[in-house]
């Protein structure tokens, strides 16, 4: 989403925290189910077709289909597109392709979202190191979502893990948010920042964090189709993205199957590669 300034933060019940843990699940499951599906030759239309099956086969709503006039279920974005890319039946994966499969649901009206990008059969090992820098940026900011902290402290986490991993260029126009009873809500969560600022984080928040890498330069455009934002020096971007819920027992990663058990138990940003599409 684009940034915004509004404070007010939802707090939900933990029954209600309930509700958007159905829904992370139906985007866990169908993340995952997309992931394997995309391998060479494979459409990005093709797995929105599958997409939207799960979704509504799992009794569940998808977000994006007519959020602003947006025509898809999923967001499928290639190489040098970063975020917001339109599934296509033209648009055929190949090898050596990564892509980045944006994923939203609502489950009596909650909302899950989520994002991961993979590569398509085998990729250039840079690609592989900017999944994995992208990756674990991520996940250094889901293990801030905690009572306590302030939302500055998962943007300064989120910018420490991905300036760690190399020279990559850090998405500014685009940002995570707040989510609950709509997808995109207060606050904006920047990828970038100090520690220690804005507001304390309280049991029963829920924030969508979503890291934006570019192997080259940050700045970004904006494609004619109104959507796409792509990397303005066409260098290619991963974008991964968890809805995470703030309890008094720590950072609860809603549309992570395990949520979040196995990684933040570990070294915060212990990530293991991204697994490869298709195969
Ligand atoms: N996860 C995306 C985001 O937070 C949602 C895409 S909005 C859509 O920006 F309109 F493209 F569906
Ligand atoms: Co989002």
């Amino acid at each position: 989403m684009r940034m915004r300034r509004e404070p007010a933060i939802q707090v939900k019940t933990p029954a209600q925290l309930d509700i958007m843990r159905e829904a992370g699940l139906v985007v866990a499951a169908t993340l995952s189910a997309l992931a394997e599906a995309a391998g060479p030759g494979v459409s990005t239309a093709e797995l929105d077709a599958i997409a939207e099956e799960m979704i509504t086969g799992a009794g569940a709503v998808p977000s994006f289909k007519g959020y602003n006039g947006y025509p898809a279920t999923i967001c499928t974005s290639v190489n040098e597109e970063i975020v917001h890319g339109i599934p296509s039946q033209a648009r055929r994966l190949e090898e050596g392709d990564i892509v980045s499969i944006d994923c939203g649901a609502i489950v009596r009206g909650w909302h899950a979202d989520a994002a991961l990008t993979v590569g398509v059969g085998e990729i250039a090992d840079e690609r592989r190191q900017l999944l994995c820098a992208c990756e674990r940026a991520l996940w250094r900011g889901l293990a801030q979502a905690r009572p306590g902290r302030r939302l500055s402290d998962i943007s300064h986490a989120v910018e420490r893990g991905a300036r760690a991993a190399g020279r990559y260029g850090i998405v500014e126009e685009y940002v995570g948010h707040g989510i609950g009873t709509e997808m995109h809500m207060d606050p904006g969560v920047p990828n970038y920042g100090k520690p220690g600022r804005g507001p304390l984080l309280v049991p029963g928040m829920a924030l969508a964090i979503e890291p934006m890498l570019v192997l080259g330069d940050r700045h970004t455009r904006l494609l004619d189709d109104g959507w796409t934002v792509v990397s303005a020096d066409g260098s290619p971007a991963a974008h991964f993205e968890h809805t995470v819920a703030i309890t008094s027992g720590g950072p609860w990663v809603l549309t992570a199957a395990d949520g979040g058990e196995a990684i933040l138990a570990g070294a915060a940003g212990a990530v293991s590669a991204p697994a490869a599409g298709g195969n």
